[in-house]
């Protein structure tokens, strides 16, 4: 269904619905191009926000009654301002979150209504939670006029997946959702949350998104463990350095040093996470020279990190990457979001893209018998009112 089209129907059942004229947010889904699992480790990342969105229709109403209909799951809750409770319908969570976060810096005045849907496929690691959280926050700080700047935005939606819906996630996902610029990818790095936009528009070259449709379902859990072994890695260095605050302050000399004194596993992923900070920084100098070969080289070592140190990936995950690396026709290719399932993004020719999409699918379904979806994707601006 096109982006026009769903608009359509979420404004439509709001008026339905709710009546009256609501305002409408578009808030996009995203990929990174390369800096996997080192947001929490306090590292670099580089995201971008995508043509694929969730649309919010929205308005204040006279009560402390909040409203909401999700389209896509046919669902509705109603809930009331002055008890935010986890509710029993995981997608409402996300939403209470949000509400939860700005109620606690001041009061949100009224209820409101809001109908909601997009097409950010679920699940697929292209953080369709990050645009309800920080999609809600960006229509509720403008419709009540809290006057919240763009990063608080970010972490109260960030808090919000944090604290109510359970997932320690790190900052990329809600940061790239507010702060997204179309035809521009975004340097950040997570510990001073200074950022810059790497321009990323080309005739030449595209972004393909091979969806596994495999649903990430461990990756709640074991995306906590992961950070949880950093910690513990960062405790142990901490030893031999007391300046250590996280492993962006390990260099990979010192943790070769110090092997030993790791646990094997802590050893690993803290491993994959310092090279691959390292890699960003040299992949951003790739882009910054038009070197798109040299950058997608680092995605497939990236790949390779998160298969057998980090161990996140899965076997439909490395089946994608290893077609897409021996066809020839992808620059680079590597799993993209938490793991465990989703998506793999592949940088591709733009003139090679149809033949190469072909090539996967046939492959991959010889291979492992289940078929892909397929996204080509484009570089959007951030959340913002239409
Ligand atoms: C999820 C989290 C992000 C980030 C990625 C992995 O998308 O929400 O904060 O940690 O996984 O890079």
């Amino acid at each position: 269904m096109g982006q026009a089209n769903k608009r359509e129907i979420i404004e439509r059942t709001f008026r339905e619905r709710y009546g009256g004229e609501p305002k409408i947010v578009r808030s996009p889904g995203r990929v990174n191009l390369l800096g996997e699992h080192t947001d929490y480790n306090e590292g670099f990342v580089m995201p971008a926000a995508i043509n694929r969105a969730v649309y919010i229709a929205i308005a204040p109403r006279d009560d402390k009654t909040v409203s909401l209909t999700a389209v896509d799951v046919n669902g509705r809750y109603d809930f009331p301002l002055e008890r935010l409770e986890r509710a029993p319908r995981s997608w409402a969570n996300y939403v209470i979150g949000v509400v939860d976060q700005m109620s606690r810096q001041a009061p949100v005045p009224r209820g409101f209504n809001a109908v909601f849907g997009g097409d950010i496929p679920i699940g697929a690691g292209l953080s369709s939670s990050a645009a309800l959280e920080a999609g809600f926050a960006h229509a509720l700080n403008e419709i009540f006029e809290l006057g919240y700047d763009k990063l608080e935005l970010v972490k109260m939606a960030q808090r919000a997946e944090n604290e109510f819906v359970g997932v320690r996630c790190g900052i990329m996902d809600q940061f790239i959702n507010i702060f997204g610029k179309k035809g521009s990818a975004l340097k950040l790095d997570c510990r001073t949350l200074e950022y810059d936009y790497v321009p990323f528009e080309s005739d030449d070259v595209t972004l393909v998104l091979l969806d596994t449709r495999v649903k990430h379902s461990l990756a709640s859990s074991e995306y906590n463990t992961r950070r949880a072994q950093c910690e513990e890695g960062v405790e142990a260095l901490r030893n031999f350095d007391d300046k250590i605050d996280s492993l962006r302050d390990v260099s990979p000399e010192f943790l070769r040093d110090h092997e030993a004194d790791l646990d094997p596993t802590v050893y690993r992923r803290c491993r994959y996470v310092v090279e691959e900070n390292q890699r960003l920084l040299a992949g951003a100098d790739d882009l910054a020279r038009g070197d798109v070969e040299a950058f997608g080289k680092k995605m497939f070592e990236t790949h390779r990190g998160l298969r057998d140190d980090y161990e996140v990936s899965c076997a439909e995950l490395d089946a994608l990457v290893e077609i897409a690396e021996r066809s020839g026709l992808s620059i680079g290719s590597r799993m993209m979001g938490g793991g465990f399932g989703g998506c793999t993004i592949n940088l591709v020719k733009r003139d090679a893209s149809e033949k190469f999409i072909e090539l996967v699918k046939e492959r991959y379904s010889k291979k492992i018998g289940k078929d892909i979806s397929v996204y080509q994707v484009e570089i959007e601006s951030g959340a913002a009112f239409l």
